[in-house]
C-alpha cells in the first residue's frame, strides 16, 4: 500500500510538471482525475503516510490564517526602467565600458506579481510575496496550489538551500473566467491579470487560490557563490530541476539582436496566454554581473525595456447605459471604430459616473483609449484642444434605461442601480440567464434569446415558471418547433438532480459566488438551515465575511425570494445537500456541530470524515446535537450553550479517537523553528 501511494505521488507529479510546466500532457484529465482520486482514497485511509509535499495537498485545505510578514534573505530589488532604443543604448554603453565581449540574456517581462521560492534538500520551503523588497508576506501555503511549481525538484545537481524568483501570473484565460464568474455574482470586477493574479495569493483559503488557474514563471537563481558560470545556465538548470522558465529567453550576442529579440517579442505578445510588459535585459556572465554591481534600487546589470501602452485616438460618439441583472447601471462609450492593438475598438468601459465626471467626457470629444494589462479598453483622457466648443458635459442618467424607475446610489457604492428588480427587463432575464447558466443550473439548451422570447411573451418571468412550462408553450414561440420545445422540457426536468451548491449559485445571491455557494451548501447543508441563520452565523463559514453574510439575509429577508424557493422545492429543484455513501459506520447515529479552526484539518475537510463515518453535520448547538467538536478561538458563548444542553464536548484528539483513525498526520515543521535557514545558502 505505502509502495502504491510513493508510485501515485511520483506519477501524479510527473504528469503536473507535464501539464503545468511543459504544456505537454501525457495524459487526459478523467484518467489524471482518476489517479488523483485513487491517491487520495489511499491517504485518507492510512493519515500515518501523509506527505505535506503530496500532490493532494495542491488542491488546498481550508484552514484560514493570516499571512506573516518575513524578512527576506537577499532584498527583492527592481529593475531599472528604460522606454526608448536610446535609453537602451545608454545601458549597453555604461555596461560595455567596464565589460568587454558582454554577452545578454534577453527575457519576457512577465506582468504578474514578483515571488521569492526558498528550496530545502528540493522540497519547496517557503514562498515570499515581494512585499517592501525587505519584508514580503509568507504565502507558501497559497503557492503550493499552482501546479506548476514544482514541490519536489527532479535531478540531484541543486543545491541544498537556495532561493529562486520568478513571477506569477493569471493566464488571459483564467482572468477572463474568473472576471465572469465574478461579474455573474455582482462582485467587483478585476482591472487585469496583474491584480488578479496578486489578490489570488493573498487569500485566506488556499482552496480559492487553488481554484484561480495561476501559472508561475521562474527567472532568477538568486545567490552569491552559484555553481554556475552564467545567468544562463542557471536557467538551463532550474529547467532540469523541473521549474517553469520560458522558452522565449534567448542569449543575445550583440546589441542588434537585442533590439530584434524586442521588435520580435512586441508583434508576438498580443499572441502570448498572458499579459507581457516589456523585455528584460541581463547580463549574461556571473564574473561581469558581479563587476557591474548594484546601485541601491537595482542591479546594474539589467534593465527593462517597457512596451508603451497602446494608445490610440478616436471621437466619443455617444454612450450606452446598460443594466445587468443585479441593477447595476455601467456605462459603456461608443467609440468610432479605431485599429488598437491589433484588433478594432468600437467600444470602451467608462465604469461608474465618477468616472465620466473625473474625465469630464462631452459627446463629440477625441478621446484616448489605451489598451494596457487591460483586457477591455478604457478612455484615459480627452485631447481638450479638439473640444467643440458648444459641447457640454455628459450627465448621467436619473432613470432606469429600460424601465424608466428612477436610480439609486447607495452610500458607499460607485454605481447607480436601477432599484425596480422585480419588473425591470434585463434583470428579470439577467437573472434566468444566470439560473440556466452552464455553472448553475445546466440547462444548455436555453439560450439568451430564447429567454428573451420567454419573457416577452409573457412566460417566464421568475427563475420558477421555467419549471411550469409545457412544451406546447414553448413550440408556439417563433423559431421554436416540437423538437426544441422537447429538449428544453427535458433538460429543464433533468436541472432538478443538480447539487444544491450550484441552485444555490444559481439563485444569484450578490456577492455569492461558485466557492462561496459550495462553502455555505457544505457548511449549512440544506436551504432551510441557511434561511434562518443569523449574519453572525452566516459569517462562521469559510468565505464568508460581513459584507456577503448581508447580502445573504437581505435575500432571504425578501418575501418575493423566500416564495421562489418554495415554488422551486414543490418544483423538485435540490435544496439540500446529498450526503455521500458512508464508508465506516464509527459515528453513525451521531450528530456534530464544528466549531473554531483546527491546525490539521479544514471544516471541510472535517465534514467530510464525519459523513463518510456514518455522522451528520449540523450547524448549530441545540439540545439535539451529539457532540460539539471544540477547536481553537472557538466562542465562549459557543461553549456555555454546549455545557447548559448537556452535550459533549470534544477535541480534535477526542474526534480522531472516535473515528477510529487512530493518529493524526505529522505535523510539518513550521519555517520559523527551523534555524538551518538563518545560515548562509550554499
Ligand atoms: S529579474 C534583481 N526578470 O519586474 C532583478 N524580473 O521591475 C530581479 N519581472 O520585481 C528581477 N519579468 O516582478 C526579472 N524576466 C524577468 C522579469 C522580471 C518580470 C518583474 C519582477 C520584478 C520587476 C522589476
Amino acid at each position: 500500500m505505502q509502495h502504491r501511494i510513493a508510485e501515485l505521488r511520483r506519477l501524479l507529479d510527473y504528469h503536473n510538471h507535464k501539464y503545468y510546466v511543459e504544456n505537454a500532457p501525457e495524459i487526459d484529465d478523467i484518467t489524471f482525475d482518476g489517479l488523483m482520486r485513487e491517491l487520495q482514497d489511499l491517504e485518507q485511509a492510512h493519515p500515518e503516510w501523509d506527505d505535506p509535499d503530496s500532490p493532494t495537498h495542491r488542491v488546498g485545505s481550508d484552514l484560514t490564517r493570516e499571512f506573516q510578514s518575513v524578512e527576506h534573505l537577499h532584498p527583492m530589488l527592481s529593475l531599472s526602467n528604460t522606454y526608448s532604443r536610446e535609453e537602451l543604448g545608454e545601458f549597453f554603453d555604461r555596461v560595455e565600458r567596464e565589460v568587454e565581449q558582454a554577452e545578454y540574456v534577453a527575457e519576457l517581462k512577465f506582468d504578474g506579481t514578483a515571488i521569492s521560492l526558498i528550496y530545502q534538500n528540493g522540497r519547496l520551503l517557503r514562498a515570499v510575496t515581494r512585499g517592501d523588497g525587505v519584508r514580503g508576506d509568507d504565502v507558501t501555503t497559497n503557492v503550493r496550489t499552482i501546479g506548476s511549481v514544482p514541490l519536489r525538484l527532479t535531478g540531484d545537481d541543486y543545491p541544498e538551500m537556495f532561493e529562486i524568483r520568478g513571477e506569477i501570473l493569471m493566464p488571459y484565460a483564467s482572468f477572463d473566467r474568473l472576471n465572469e464568474e465574478r461579474m455573474q455574482s455582482g462582485e467587483q470586477l478585476f482591472a487585469n491579470p496583474r491584480n488578479a493574479a496578486a489578490g489570488s495569493l493573498k487569500q485566506q483559503n488556499p482552496a480559492v487560490t487553488a481554484g484561480r488557474g495561476l501559472d508561475c514563471f521562474l527567472y532568477f537563481l538568486v545567490g552569491d557563490d552559484l555553481p554556475f558560470a552564467t545567468h544562463y545556465d542557471s536557467l538551463m538548470a532550474m529547467r532540469r530541476w523541473g521549474f517553469k522558465v520560458s522558452e522565449r529567453t534567448t542569449i543575445c550576442h550583440s546589441r542588434q539582436e537585442v533590439y530584434d529579440y524586442i521588435d520580435h517579442i512586441d508583434e508576438l505578445r498580443h499572441t502570448l496566454p498572458f499579459a507581457t510588459d516589456g523585455v528584460v535585459i541581463k547580463v549574461n556572465s556571473y564574473a561581469n554581473q558581479r563587476r557591474l554591481g548594484f546601485t541601491a534600487k537595482s542591479p546594474r546589470w539589467a534593465v527593462a525595456y517597457k512596451f508603451k501602452a497602446e494608445q490610440a485616438e478616436t471621437r466619443l460618439c455617444g454612450v450606452d447605459f446598460q443594466v445587468g441583472r443585479t441593477g447595476a447601471i455601467t456605462p459603456v462609450a461608443n467609440l468610432e471604430p479605431v485599429q488598437l492593438a491589433g484588433t478594432v475598438v468600437k467600444r470602451a468601459t467608462l465604469h461608474n459616473a465618477d468616472q465620466i465626471a473625473a474625465l469630464d467626457l462631452r459627446i463629440g470629444d477625441i478621446v484616448y483609449v489605451e489598451k494596457g494589462g487591460e483586457i477591455i479598453p478604457k478612455i484615459t483622457g480627452v485631447d481638450l484642444s479638439a473640444r467643440p466648443a458648444d459641447s457640454t458635459p455628459l450627465q448621467f442618467i436619473e432613470r432606469c434605461p429600460q424601465c424608466g424607475t428612477p436610480l439609486v446610489r447607495p452610500e458607499g457604492e460607485a454605481k447607480h442601480f436601477c432599484p425596480n428588480s422585480s419588473a425591470c427587463p434585463p434583470q428579470i432575464v439577467g437573472r434566468i440567464v444566470h439560473f440556466v447558466g452552464r455553472k448553475a443550473m445546466n440547462i444548455e439548451s436555453l439560450g439568451d434569446e430564447t429567454i428573451a422570447l420567454l419573457h416577452s411573451a409573457g412566460l417566464v418571468s421568475d427563475v420558477a415558471d421555467l419549471y411550469d412550462l409545457s412544451a406546447a408553450d414553448i413550440a408556439r414561440l417563433p423559431r421554436l418547433g416540437d423538437r426544441s420545445a422537447a429538449t428544453i422540457v427535458a433538460n429543464i426536468a433533468d436541472s432538478t438532480k443538480v447539487p444544491f451548491a450550484r441552485v444555490l449559485f444559481a439563485l444569484g445571491i450578490r456577492y455569492v459566488g461558485e466557492t462561496t455557494a459550495k462553502s455555505l451548501a457544505a457548511h449549512f447543508g440544506s436551504i432551510d438551515a441557511l434561511m434562518s441563520a443569523s449574519a453572525e452565523e452566516l459569517a462562521e463559514t469559510e468565505d464568508v465575511g460581513e459584507r456577503i453574510a448581508e447580502s445573504i439575509v437581505n435575500f432571504f429577508a425578501d418575501e418575493q425570494n423566500r416564495a421562489r424557493v418554495e415554488r422551486l422545492r414543490a418544483a423538485g429543484v435540490q435544496f439540500e445537500q446529498q450526503s455521500k455513501e458512508p464508508t465506516s459506520a464509527s459515528l453513525a447515529g451521531l450528530s456534530f456541530v464544528i466549531s473554531g479552526t483546527f491546525e490539521e484539518y479544514g471544516r471541510d475537510q472535517l465534514k467530510e470524515m464525519i459523513e463518510q463515518a456514518g455522522g451528520r453535520n449540523v450547524a448549530a448547538v441545540s439540545a439535539k446535537v451529539d457532540y460539539l467538536l471544540a477547536g481553537d478561538n472557538m466562542g465562549p458563548a459557543k461553549r456555555a450553550k454546549a455545557e447548559k444542553l448537556g452535550v459533549k464536548i470534544i477535541d480534535i484528539n477526542g474526534f480522531v479517537e472516535m473515528l477510529g483513525v487512530g493518529k493524526q498526520p505529522e505535523t510539518p515543521k513550521p519555517y520559523a523553528e527551523n534555524t538551518a535557514i538563518q545560515g548562509s545558502l550554499f
